[in-house]
């Protein structure tokens, strides 16, 4: 073994060496770390650091090895990572002269390197998702633009909306998210490559070329800083709990809105399931199992915390534990973004019943507050009481907010002590009519079909934006 054949004087137990391996999960840093080893080798060589010749041997063998892939490996758990299983395949090939590539260079700012390089990608990776989404869904709220439905605070009936406002509240939630990442991409761009074991290195290293060789924005300023740090990772986790949580909402919405009380939606069949002994039954499994297994990365997010939060500089081993997480919660949260996004595309409204549930319990209350407010100056905290009692009777009599008449206005209004309001048969009217209702909040932000196509163009445009189209 060309790495403990000095300083130690035996093997690992098996166990040990199977125990702190991370062969496994480094997989994912194969082709980083080829890309590592090559730029820091280009370096070495154009600095005059190691001779050309050697050099150029080192950068051929690590060109065959990305050409063969990670199974020509030695999976020898003993050979403990990904580092030492490519530089002894590289002085398999090139003899010991291999040895050069590890000049100025240690595994420490190496596989911190490695991760940002990855890590970056797979950022990018899943922005890309995320803007398919989103994409997707504006398409589908155009369809609904004029489609009343209800909208919920608490749970209970609060206000009228369409669906399309509802759709673009989820895609709003989807861009912050998106953002959010591309946030992140910024901490992560940064190159640690030179910082070597923890306070850089006595050759004339140069860590501009190994940056731009690498793509990264910059290097970092501390070595120490440069081995250690893993913020970037916990912050990038959080940045997919942030994710998962928008997708597990709306995974609960589609369970509670196609029950049989609700009635809003019909579930594709392709995402539910039925039971084995009550044959009538159709249940959402997938949204089901989607919400639950968007919670795993929160675990992993508190995981890396924790594991992070004693750790003195610079670089220990357990850094190596934090990585397997950081690539789980992409793998799952890339895994729940797909099938939710999926399932949600493929939900059919039941516009009658929307329709229905927003002309009941009096959703349109507050506009007929609004009109007292405009029409006859009155201040809002008064109209709401009056409002409020008109509910009341015509709750106790049977009747919907649609056979509110202003004289049913005006007798609780003097029932109160007030002046009679002598309100506009017709105001009254679309004030109580939902659709009428939704299409006057035509302030920016608001449910009106023209503000709905208006935050439609800006997201449109957004996507184009980031897609660089
Ligand atoms: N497998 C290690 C990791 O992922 C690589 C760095 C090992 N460095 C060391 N000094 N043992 O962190």
């Amino acid at each position: 073994m060309i790495l403990r054949s000095g300083r130690l004087n035996k093997e690992m137990t098996e166990e040990a060496a199977e125990f702190t391996s991370s062969l496994e999960a480094d997989k994912e840093i194969f082709y980083a770390d080829i890309k590592c080893n090559f730029a820091h080798t280009t370096m070495l060589k154009e600095e005059n650091i190691i001779d050309s010749d050697i050099a150029d041997k080192i950068l051929d063998a690590l060109l065959k090895l990305k050409e063969e892939g990670y199974d020509v490996l030695d999976f020898n758990p003993a050979v403990e990572d990904i580092h030492m299983a490519i530089e002894n395949y590289v002085t398999d090939i090139v003899g010991p002269d291999a040895g050069f590539m590890h000049t100025a260079k240690s595994r420490n700012d190496q596989v911190a390197t490695d991760i940002r390089l990855v890590l970056r990608d797979k950022i990018s990776d899943i922005q890309n998702d995320i803007l398919d989404f989103m994409d997707n869904l504006v398409d589908m709220a155009d369809n609904y633009k004029e489609s009343v439905f209800i909208g919920f605070t608490h749970l209970q009936h609060a206000q009228p909306i369409t669906i399309a406002h509802h759709l673009m509240a989820h895609v709003q939630a989807l861009k912050r998210d998106y953002q959010r990442l591309s946030d992140t991409y910024k901490r992560v761009n940064l190159n640690p490559l030179g910082s070597a074991a923890m306070t850089t290195t006595s050759f004339p290293i140069n860590r501009e070329l190994t940056t731009k060789l690498l793509g990264f924005d910059g290097y970092l300023e501390n070595s120490m800083d440069g081995v250690s740090s893993r913020d970037f990772a916990a912050e990038a986790i959080f940045d997919l709990t942030s994710l998962c949580t928008t997708l597990s909402k709306i995974c609960e919405e589609l369970i509670l809105w196609s029950t049989y009380e609700f009635g809003v939606i019909k579930m594709d069949d392709a995402y539910c399931s039925t039971s084995s002994i009550m044959p009538q039954k159709k249940n959402p499994d997938v949204a089901e199992v989607a919400r639950s297994k968007a919670t795993r990365v929160n675990g992993e997010l508190i995981t890396v915390l924790t594991m992070l939060k004693a750790l003195p500089y610079t670089y220990n081993r357990d850094l190596q534990e934090i990585t397997p997480h950081l690539w789980r919660s992409f793998k799952e949260s890339k895994a729940v973004l797909s099938i939710v996004s999926k399932m949600l595309l493929s939900v059919s409204f039941n516009e009658d019943r929307c329709l229905e549930l927003a002309g009941k319990n009096f959703a349109t209350a507050t506009d007929l507050a609004d009109i007292m407010v405009r029409e006859r100056k009155i201040p809002f905290r008064t109209a709401h009481k009056i409002v409020g009692r008109v509910v009341n009777e015509a709750t106790s009599q049977g009747l919907e907010a649609t056979d509110v008449t202003s004289k049913f206005v005006d007798d609780v209004a003097e029932e109160l002590g007030f002046d009679k309001l002598n309100l506009d048969e017709k105001l009254v009217n679309n004030a109580l009519n939902p659709l009428e209702n939704v299409k006057m909040r035509k302030v920016p932000g608001g449910p009106s079909p023209e503000m709905v196509t208006l935050a439609m163009n800006h997201i449109k445009e957004f996507i184009k934006e980031e897609r660089g189209e």
